[in-house]
């Protein structure tokens, strides 16, 4: 296991509610000082979009969304309803994360990624027993991988470009390019056949 996506220190922020206001772009919307927003940006109601979070042109947020310090979203993507985006985390254009994911501190996530319902990604093996140096590890998810509901990825994976992990699998050590992996824990059982790939379909 490596640490690929990107590392986090600060876990928590002393007063996470800090600097927010509401906002007349959606029902209940809390934004932070200094958010950008870009060109045609929709944003669903009751969403919290904390301080220094920049959005690119053409992104969703879905509703109750909660998308912490300092994080990107780039152009094309969305944020589906209820998904928890942590402090600092870097989404590239075009990425599908879908309802109720959890999106951790560190975490990469490159263009034209999916995430499916649900998924949860995490970045501190040890579960909080550590010091106050621990560099907290996030996943990275390369360019068009697919990831499906329900699936957990430990710390500081890397899923590969156009990989898919199967509805409610483990990912516990890296997954190759192009690799299918199923299951708990999660082992390649395939390649994604050339006709799956995003080439395809765009
Ligand atoms: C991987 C997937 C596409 C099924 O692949 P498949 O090759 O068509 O699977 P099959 O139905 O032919 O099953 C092949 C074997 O794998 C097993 N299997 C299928 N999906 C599995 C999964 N997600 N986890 C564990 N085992 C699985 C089957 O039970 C079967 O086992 P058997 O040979 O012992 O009977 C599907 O499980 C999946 O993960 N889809 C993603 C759905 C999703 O999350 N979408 C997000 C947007 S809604």
């Amino acid at each position: 296991m490596r640490a690929q996506g990107g590392r986090a220190r600060r876990r928590y922020d002393p007063d996470p509610m800090a600097g927010l206001s509401p906002s007349d772009l959606a029902p209940g919307l809390l934004l932070g000082e200094g958010v950008e927003i870009g060109e045609g940006v929709l944003i669903g109601g009751h969403a919290i979009i904390h301080s220094g979070v920049k959005i690119g042109a053409g992104a969703r947020v879905g509703d109750h969304a909660q998308i912490r310090d300092g994080a990107r979203i780039g152009a094309g993507s969305t944020v589906g309803s209820y998904v928890s985006v942590d402090p600092g985390v870097v989404i590239g254009e075009r990425v599908s994360i879908q309802t109720r994911c959890y999106i951790t501190g560190g975490t990469r996530v490159e263009d034209d990624v999916f995430v499916g319902p649900g998924v949860t990604l995490t970045n501190d093996n040890t579960m909080d027993r550590h010091g106050p140096e621990f560099e907290f590890e996030g996943p990275l998810l390369r360019r068009a991988c697919r990831v499906g509901g329900g699936s957990t990825i430990c710390p500081g994976i890397e899923v590969g470009e156009e990989a898919f992990v199967a509805a409610g699998a483990v990912v516990s050590a890296d997954v190759p390019a192009r690799a299918l992996v199923m299951g708990v824990p999660a082992r390649v059982v395939r390649e994604v056949p050339d006709s799956d790939l995003l080439q395809r379909w765009r």
